[in-house]
């Protein structure tokens, strides 16, 4: 069986790699020359643990190659797994261009009979829409199927997510495309769900979006915390015994980011608009992580009234730990904001430096060393928790910082800890630590965020 994967992103590039790993053939097409020669040296173009690994050690043994070379990697097809993205337009609904331009391409070159995978996340019907279009632009008489195969690798984990899933969904319309993707997914030995397409295209929705929500409510939960004087960890703790709440993704902090909650919340809110519906939830899920993502900002204004002229040691750029990515980043926004304050910012982050830099090139410094952040700061805004940030020991602000003033976006330290400390500590859903305002020791946060 000869498998092509459009798209080398997070999604097309691990498919193809863990496919190739489990014996599959495969050839992964993306137009850009520098990125494919990359590829073929077992270079990834994105920052996953284990992908470089399984890139080269796939492609030198024969089973993973890349190419530009889009018409003759569709020519003998019998699978083509589309794993472009579906960015966000301006209104919030999700831009197919990419997703057709593929088709496009493989319509206009495959000359075997084929199965099409949607595995990019895309709105409900559009796999019937992709299907009535191969059909139509199909050069060559042949029979071209289209099944729904939504992915739920989350980034940073995404080679071990993939080759270790909870769950396999095939959307399918027929009995044919289902015994395609069994027999491809047969040596990952996982449990697999088969559905009609707008089923599976749902599942993915609905499973990114309830993950969001879970967020957006521990978060609202954490902000009540702070005024009545509860601990969103302990509380978070107590909730998670219950298996049909579980404890994962109630890590309340500065909201989600990422290339996958923001646009599939709001692609789904408004697919449902257009449709006459309002998903009052995921309305409600936006607007709390809208308003979460600047209470570092806030609380920093409030603490100091200005800002202007305040060194602020920024720790932590990516959108989440084990990424390069920056994509909808708490981090970005709240820069800009600092900024524009008349801030002085000093950032560190182990690995989203260089992305940063195309962003904010000369309006800040970096530093390879997050202690070299924290020399002479008046501030500390922590946005990621990074195991180098978490490992760093609170001695170290007290030393180096100005006036140890933290505000702490990912709870990366115990308020105990912090308590025998001299710094003033702010972070989510917990008392502040007011350490540094001797008279007012361990108070309760009630007016800072
Ligand atoms: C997410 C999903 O977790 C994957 O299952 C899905 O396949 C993927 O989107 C996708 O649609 O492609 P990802 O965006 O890589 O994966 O990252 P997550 O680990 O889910 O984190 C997303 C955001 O939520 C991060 O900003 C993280 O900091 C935040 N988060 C996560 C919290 O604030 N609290 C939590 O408890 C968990």
């Amino acid at each position: 069986m000869k498998i092509v994967v459009a798209g080398t992103g997070y999604v097309g590039l691990v498919t193809g790699a863990c496919l190739s790993e489990v014996g599959h053939n495969v050839t992964c097409v993306d137009i850009d020359e520098n990125k494919v020669e990359k590829m073929k040296k077992g270079i990834s173009p994105i920052y996953e643990p284990g992908l470089d690994d399984l890139l080269k050690r796939n492609h030198d043994e024969g089973r993973l190659d890349f190419t530009t070379d889009y018409k003759n990697a569709y020519k003998d097809a019998d699978l083509v797994f589309i794993g472009v993205g579906t960015p966000e337009r301006e209104d919030g609904s999700a831009n197919l261009d990419y997703v057709f331009k593929v088709c496009e391409q493989i319509a206009k070159n495959v000359e075997n009979d084929c199965l099409v995978v949607v595995k990019s996340t895309v709105p409900i019907g559009t796999n019937d829409r992709v299907e009535a279009f191969l059909r139509e632009n199909a050069k060559n008489d042949i029979n071209i199927e289209v099944a729904s195969n939504p992915e739920f690798l989350a980034q940073g984990t995404a080679v071990v997510d993939t080759l270790h899933a909870k769950r396999i969904v095939i959307g399918v319309e027929s009995k044919r495309s289902e015994e395609i993707l069994r027999e491809v997914y047969e040596r990952y030995n996982q449990p697999i769900v088969v559905t009609n397409r707008r089923s599976a295209e749902m599942i993915k929705y609905a499973s990114n979006d309830f993950l969001a929500l879970k967020i957006s409510f521990m978060n609202e939960i954490a902000n009540f915390c702070e005024m009545v004087g509860a601990d969103v960890e302990d509380v978070a703790k107590g909730m998670s015994f219950d298996p049909r709440i579980g404890d994962k993704f109630l890590k309340a902090g500065i909201g989600y980011g990422g290339s996958c909650f923001p646009k599939d919340t709001k692609a789904l809110h408004w697919l449902a608009n257009d449709n006459g519906y309002e998903l009052k939830t995921i309305k409600a899920t936006i607007e709390v992580n809208q308003n979460q993502k600047y209470k570092l900002f806030r609380a920093a204004k409030q603490r100091f009234g200005s800002l202007k002229g305040l060194k602020v040691a920024v720790l932590g750029l990516t959108f989440k730990p084990g990424t390069d990515d920056l994509r909808e980043a708490p981090s970005i926004p709240n820069v800009r904001r600092l900024l524009d304050e008349g801030a002085e910012i000093v950032a560190y982050d182990p690995v989203g430096i260089d992305n940063f830099k195309r962003i904010y090139s000369n309006e800040i410094e970096y530093v390879n060393d997050p202690k070299e952040a924290l020399k002479g700061a008046d501030l500390t805004l922590i946005f990621t928790e990074w195991n180098e940030i978490k490992s760093l020991d609170l001695g170290v602000y007290e030393e180096l910082m100005n006036s140890a003033v933290i505000f702490d976006g990912r709870n990366c330290y115990e308020v105990n800890d912090v308590e025998e400390r001299k710094v003033e500590y702010h972070s989510v859903g917990r008392k502040a630590v007011l350490n540094l305002q001797n008279d007012v020791k361990n108070e309760v946060a009630v007016t800072l965020f």
